[in-house]
């Protein structure tokens, strides 16, 4: 019997996943000082116990001030390779790779975690004990809520640019096999894309050119420390804001074109998240995977599809009708880790899984 398109290999430059199951990058506000600790192995590996193709790290922060919280993990110093390396370690034990997305929150850092904020998001002040000056591509803040941002001086675009190498090489001396840059949802690098949030007049603003002068830099600095391994770049595709100039589907066609000119093996296809006048579509939950399958078929790019794959049979037909070449999973590996073995077991195949598991006879006959 055919396998099914959903747990066919796939190549990703150096590296063969056994599915096309991923995990998408959740921060977890579980850390202190930035390290991965004993809640990241436990939430890790137990994805890494049941059989996903690639595991993303929650969005790990290049540099303190660029946490979205206090309690964001982080890789902006060689201590912390360590805590890294063991959820690396552990994921190999198991035959999962990892991907480590790094991350700058630029506008949207220093705020509070989601469950010790008074809702939405609410600024943690500069002067709070947990809190910092925050940086962005103007000094125009995402919302009343945010602290307003410094507009950043070229030399501290050189540094970011500098942190997100050292993260990389830090996260290639943890062992950790693929890396993925958060260019999403409003945070550092988004904002320098976006007109709404890049009034800039110097080479990081204006032209889309100048608009992504940043992200080249960056992927072209990860790139020389990164050798031959695999980088996903996250993006949102439209910003959902109309009647102003914003970020749209055009210009992430030209931008995916570009980022794998510069040697990004992936584009992982996101959306939203700069600006409060944001309006997602109604008529659909998972109405990103049109936006994949438009990067894909338009920039000619691997993509990544995310958002609201929650079905084995929906997830199954974005790669077997060629919309996405991966399903970033989130929210339904949250629920439930076992998703990728029922799914195996739903589409009629059995996956590898670690010998623990495996010969223990979890796959559900009844669906062979
Ligand atoms: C997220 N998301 C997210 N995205 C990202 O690029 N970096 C991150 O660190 C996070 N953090 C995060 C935490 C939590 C708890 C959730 C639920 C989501 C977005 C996530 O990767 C994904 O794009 C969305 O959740 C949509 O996919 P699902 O949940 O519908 O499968």
């Amino acid at each position: 019997k055919d396998i099914p398109a959903l747990f066919h290999p796939y190549k990703l430059r150096n590296l063969t996943l056994k599915n096309r199951i991923a995990v998408s990058p959740m921060c977890m506000y579980s850390s202190s000082n930035g390290f991965f600790n004993d809640f990241h192995l436990v939430h890790i590996g137990s994805m890494a116990l049941h059989g996903v193709g690639l595991i993303t790290t929650e969005a790990t922060a290049v540099a303190p001030e660029g946490r979205i919280s206090f309690h964001d993990a982080g890789i902006w110093s060689d201590e912390h390779i360590a805590g890294l390396k063991r959820i690396v370690d552990f994921s190999h034990r198991t035959h999962t790779p990892i991907s480590v997305q790094l991350a700058h929150a630029g506008r949207k850092a220093s705020t509070k975690a989601p469950w010790l904020g008074d809702g939405d998001r609410k600024a943690t002040p500069s002067d709070d004990p947990e809190g910092w000056e925050v940086l962005g591509a103007s000094a125009l803040p995402y919302n009343a809520n945010h602290n307003m941002p410094h507009e950043m001086t070229v030399d501290q675009i050189r540094q970011t640019v500098q942190d997100f190498a050292d993260a990389a090489k830090r996260v290639d001396l943890a062992g950790a096999d693929v890396i993925e840059l958060h260019f999403a949802h409003g945070y550092l690098a988004s904002t320098f894309l976006s007109p709404i949030s890049n009034h800039r007049t110097d080479q990081f603003g204006g032209s889309f050119e100048n608009r992504s002068r940043l992200h080249v830099e960056i992927v072209r600095a990860v790139r020389a420390v990164w050798g031959d391994k695999p980088l996903i770049v996250r993006i949102s595709v439209t910003e959902w804001v109309k009647d102003e100039p914003s970020w749209d589907i055009e210009e992430s066609i030209k931008f995916s074109k570009l980022m794998v000119s510069e040697g990004v093996d992936l584009i992982d296809c996101s959306s939203g998240g700069i600006s409060e006048r944001q309006v997602f579509p109604t008529d659909r939950m998972d109405f990103q995977i049109p936006l994949a399958e438009r990067i894909h078929r338009e920039a000619g790019v691997p993509t990544g599809a995310v958002g609201f794959i929650n079905d084995p049979i929906q997830a199954n037909e974005i790669i077997s009708s060629g919309k996405s070449d991966l399903v970033f999973v989130a929210r339904e590996l949250l629920r439930n880790p076992g998703w990728a073995i029922e799914a195996a077991s739903k589409l009629g195949v059995r996956i590898a899984l670690a010998n623990q598991y495996a010969r223990a006879g979890i796959h559900r006959p009844t669906h062979q």
